[in-house]
């Protein structure tokens, strides 16, 4: 008689925000980047993941991927990686142990839920793989540590591997060609710096027109000022970034995070058919941060858009009142604004395993 129960379990995953942008790949097949990149963790109070896996000799053969209730393509290569990578592991821990259940060979079903927009720059991916990685792991009940994890979602979606660390990560471009020394790591937890905030303009919750794999793929072959970014500028921001975060220097921070954005949307427009993903609102909101620096003296605040029109701005806990008051009236007025701007407090990954 075939064993019908159903294993499984569930987890949550946040969005990281990247102040060093991840674009480019120089291996698409490991997802390998052509750059190192840094990110804040954004607090699970308001945007997460949420994702249940299971798997049972009940279920249909193949397995399936339920993303806020709409059936997803689970063919993809990148999707594949993932689930090969978390059965191997499986697997040898089968190999080792006769009495485990023989999980690594029954299909998976997945049922994921994104609380905010996806893919419309707001990191869904990243969220999205991390927790999918997660949820797999827990469900195999994989001894592997953040970092072993965090090679497994970038091959799912390179962002990803930020999101299994909380407060400032980065994801080291690595060295090896099979993507070994490719993860992520923790340049500090979020207790170190923890009056960072995000505020979160949802200028458009639209699914973006040119999805980040392909635009990243469209800029590496066509954008010489890309070549120049990821040689030159990247490693430059990425030492002067680790040492912000280390020293808790917010101007600097500020300053890089925005000439960040401002070189990475720059390569999109270099890009051939350029790429545009900010809109008039996006810059709107540009321009407001730079009257809210000019009129506090100092900065006080930091602009910085992923792939899409959305607006996050960096600030200390204590410029809130300068911030995020002249901020909402600047855009009030402007069409498209949707008044869903929301304070996310920056704090580290809870452990929120409901095994
Ligand atoms: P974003 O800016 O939101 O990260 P991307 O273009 O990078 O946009 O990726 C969006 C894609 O990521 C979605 O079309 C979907 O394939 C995948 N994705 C988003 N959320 C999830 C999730 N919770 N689980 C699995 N895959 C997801
Ligand atoms: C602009 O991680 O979504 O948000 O690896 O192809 O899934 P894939 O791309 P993805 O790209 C993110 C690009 C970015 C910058 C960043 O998060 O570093
Ligand atoms: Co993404």
């Amino acid at each position: 008689m075939t064993d019908s129960k159903i294993y499984q379990a569930s987890t949550t995953a946040p969005v990281n925000i990247a102040v060093v942008k991840y674009w480019g790949k120089r291996d698409a097949k490991l997802n390998l980047p052509t750059n190192s990149s840094v990110s804040v963790t954004l607090s699970q109070k308001d945007l997460r993941t949420h994702t249940t896996a299971a798997c049972s000799a009940a279920f249909p053969s193949e397995d399936t991927l339920l993303l806020n209730g709409s059936p997803q393509d689970v063919s993809g290569a990148r999707t594949q990686a993932c689930f090969r990578e978390l059965r191997a592991l499986r697997s040898a821990l089968e190999a080792q142990d006769s009495s485990l259940p023989k999980l690594a060979a029954l299909p998976l079903r997945i049922v994921s839920e994104n609380n905010f927009p996806t893919a419309a720059g707001l990191a869904s991916s990243a969220a999205g793989f991390a927790a999918l990685v997660r949820a797999i792991a827990n469900l195999y009940e994989l001894p592997s540590s953040p970092t072993d994890l965090s090679r497994i979602a970038r091959q799912g979606s390179g962002s990803a591997c930020r999101s299994l660390f909380g407060g400032y990560v980065a994801w080291q471009m690595g060295n090896e060609v099979d993507g070994s020394d490719s993860v992520a790591v923790e340049v500090a937890p979020a207790s170190h710096w923890p009056t960072m905030r995000a505020l979160i303009l949802v200028v458009s919750a639209e699914k973006k027109g040119v999805s980040s794999t392909s635009g990243m793929q469209i800029t590496v072959a066509t954008s010489e000022l890309f070549q120049r970014r990821a040689e030159v500028v990247v490693p430059k921001h990425m030492e002067l970034m680790e040492k912000a975060i280390k020293e808790k220097d917010f101007e600097t921070f500020a300053k890089v995070t925005m000439m960040e954005s401002n070189s990475f949307h720059a390569t999109c427009l270099d890009t051939y058919p350029p790429i545009f993903y900010l809109n008039d609102v996006s810059r709107a909101a540009i321009r407001a941060v730079e009257d809210i620096n000019a009129a506090a003296g100092k900065t006080i605040a930091a602009y910085t858009f992923d792939a899409g029109p959305n607006a996050v701005i960096y600030f200390e806990e204590k410029d809130l009142d300068a911030v995020a008051g002249p901020l909402k009236s600047a855009l009030s007025g402007l069409d498209g604004w949707q008044a869903a701007e929301r304070e996310i407090k920056v704090q580290g990954l809870d452990k929120v395993d409901e095994r």
